[in-house]
């Protein structure tokens, strides 16, 4: 039979039997079931819908009109059992391969989807903790066994605290020293803060006073945190460093636990055969105030360097400024309520960027704050 059977009339054929509908449309389906398994992909299956279900020219719609209609009486009732069955066949069919092609893109998609374990992952670097951090813990972990707590206070400080309740009034010449950046905050409402009433602040100490108003004594603190000047960067200078402040009342501290404390903590950060002294210096809410010196680390104190000559980082002195520090001033009891009879203490406050520059041979402040990969690598 001609392929194209269905489009030629029954007659013609030579179709005039009912014996022989039945051949004729078992033909026709087998060309539909061929076909259609080469239909192997969406849009072969929907040309192939089309060719044979399509409404207007679909091979079952000429069927019927080339076929069924024009039948003659005789082979009506045969043409028309057949042409029903043939188009339940073949409806049954494309079911079957729509959902079969379907479930295939399916697969192929999820297949495409699959993670492959056997592949090496990618390896994403890991970073390591920045070399300030570890020198805050390095020196946290100093204090802390020797009964210090940790406690912090906000970057962004009222005036009060960080000057008046430190014993610094408004007129006092070290404001001029000190003096940095004032913010100007907004509240949830818009309405902005006075000019002049917040600042970051210059120091660790305010935390010294919001401690002392939070805690009665006794009280062994140090304060980690980011501290901020108007000052010009340069290899020593950042207008943002880090300092960790410590305070330490109580009834009968004296001299010589100040001086103890110090020395037992810079020997343990440093090293055994470090020495320190101290020399007279002056902050307003220290009286005595010293400042604190170790002797030179690169020269071990002789101020002779390695390859003789004189030493560049003790400048021949044997010495190298460590930090400030003193005896809490009494006037500074008073804005908290502490009774300046009874109590003595210490306080201390050291720049933890020129400790880790010192220990680990950096002579430039600005690459900590860099963050060049090269350098950080170093300590990891
Ligand atoms: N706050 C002082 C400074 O930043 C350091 C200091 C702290 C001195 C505590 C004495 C006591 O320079």
């Amino acid at each position: 039979m001609a392929e194209n059977s269905h489009e030629k009339m029954l007659a013609a054929l030579g179709v005039t039997q009912a014996e022989q509908v039945a051949a004729l449309f078992a033909q026709l389906l087998s060309q539909a079931t061929t076909e259609l398994q080469s239909a192997n992909s969406a849009e072969l299956f929907e040309k192939f819908r089309v060719q044979w279900l399509g409404r207007k020219a679909g091979v079952l719609t000429q069927v019927t009109d080339n076929w069924l209609k024009p039948a003659t009486p005789d082979l009506k009732r045969a043409v028309g059992q057949e042409v029903n069955k043939f188009k339940a066949q073949l409806e049954a069919l494309v079911e079957a391969r729509k959902s079969a092609i379907e479930s295939g893109a399916e697969e192929a998609a999820s297949a495409k989807d699959r993670v492959d374990l056997s592949l090496p992952g990618v390896v994403r670097p890991v970073g390591s903790r920045h070399l300030i951090r570890q020198v805050l813990q390095e020196i946290e972990d100093i204090f802390v066994s020797i009964g210090f707590s940790v406690v912090e206070g906000p970057e962004i400080e009222t005036p009060y605290y960080n000057f008046e309740a430190l014993n610094i009034p408004e007129f006092h010449p070290v404001r001029d020293d000190m003096d940095t950046f004032y913010v100007e905050a907004q509240d949830g409402f818009g309405v902005k803060t006075a000019p002049g009433s917040l600042l970051l602040r210059t120091h660790t100490s305010p935390v010294q006073i919001r401690t002392m108003e939070k805690q009665k004594p006794p009280v062994r603190v140090i304060v980690p945190g980011k501290v901020y000047r108007r000052d010009n960067p340069d290899a020593t200078h950042s207008f943002m460093f880090h300092q960790i402040e410590g305070l330490a009342v109580d009834t009968d501290i004296t001299f010589c636990d100040f001086t103890g404390t110090i020395e037992y903590f810079v020997k343990q950060y440093f090293g055994p055969s470090v020495k320190t002294r101290f020399r007279p210096s002056y902050f307003p809410f220290t009286e005595p105030s010293v400042e604190f010196d170790v002797s030179c680390i690169f020269c071990n104190g002789s101020g002779v360097a390695a390859g003789g000559g004189t030493c560049g980082k003790c400048k021949g002195s044997g010495w190298i400024e460590l930090f400030g520090a003193g005896m809490v001033d009494p006037a500074v009891y008073g804005f908290v309520n502490y009774d300046a009879k009874k109590l003595s203490g210490f306080a201390f406050g050291m720049g933890m960027d020129r400790l880790a520059m010192l220990k680990y041979g950096i002579d430039d402040i600005q690459v900590f704050f860099q963050n060049d990969v090269r350098f950080l690598k170093q300590f990891p």
